[in-house]
């Protein structure tokens, strides 16, 4: 068993990743972004022109992935993670893909791993559960200055659209939906900067030791 296991789940923009890292850098634990594993599968058959509720090509695109050799540069674009959630809805995707997540979570020191369904379905026995929300302007506001930050133009608008169809899909499936777990620590980021978020949550890990 893994000394300690913190699961980070929430919606696209609520500050999960910045989280994650920083938790996993002062605990010196393995870091998982499991959102990049769907993003992943999305990418490939995006690169073959495959559509993207092709359920055996995903599962089989799933099977071939190697969460350790995820490339973040890649697989950031605002697109895949558009395409990310559509693969995300299909069963067999998600059952390859939460069988490696929980091999990694396994893996001694132990893991920080975000996402949507890490309390609720990867690791339902986490040290810690986190539930990181942000209202959707909020969200949209943080995503349009990341790509004003990096030199980009965009309209707030279609940002919030975006945002707003992804949580519906990401919220509204069948399978794992996004939710909180009963026993998670619910942080509203929408007023908070991510340094008293940080503090917060490392206070529910020291509690939790
Ligand atoms: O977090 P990120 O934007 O990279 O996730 C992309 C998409 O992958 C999400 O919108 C969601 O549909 C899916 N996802 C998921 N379960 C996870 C992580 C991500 O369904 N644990």
């Amino acid at each position: 068993m893994p000394d300690l296991l913190i699961a980070i789940d929430g919606p696209a923009g609520a500050g999960k990743g910045t989280l994650a890292r920083r938790l996993a850098d002062h605990f010196h634990l393995n870091l998982l972004d499991t959102g990049l594993s769907y993003r992943a599968v999305a990418h490939r058959m995006l690169t073959y022109g495959l559509p993207l509720d092709n359920a055996s090509a995903a599962e089989t695109a799933a099977r071939q992935l190697d969460l350790r050799a995820m490339d973040r540069e890649v697989l950031s674009a605002h697109a895949i993670g558009e395409a990310a959630s559509q693969v995300a809805v299909i069963p067999a995707v998600r059952r390859v893909l939460v069988d490696k997540q929980r091999e990694f979570a396994r893996t001694p020191p132990g893991a920080v791993l975000d996402g949507r369904d890490i309390g609720t379905v990867v690791c339902p026995d986490a040290d810690v559960k986190l539930y990181l929300t942000a209202s959707a302007e909020v969200r949209a506001r943080r995503r349009l200055a990341e790509i004003e930050a990096r030199g980009g133009t965009a309209d707030f608008e279609r940002i919030l659209a975006d945002i707003e169809r992804r949580d519906a899909r990401d919220m509204g499936r069948a399978d794992s939906p996004l939710l909180p777990a009963p026993d998670a620590h619910l942080l509203d980021t929408s007023e908070m900067d991510i340094e008293t978020a940080f503090q917060a949550a490392v206070t529910l890990v020291e509690t939790s030791m």
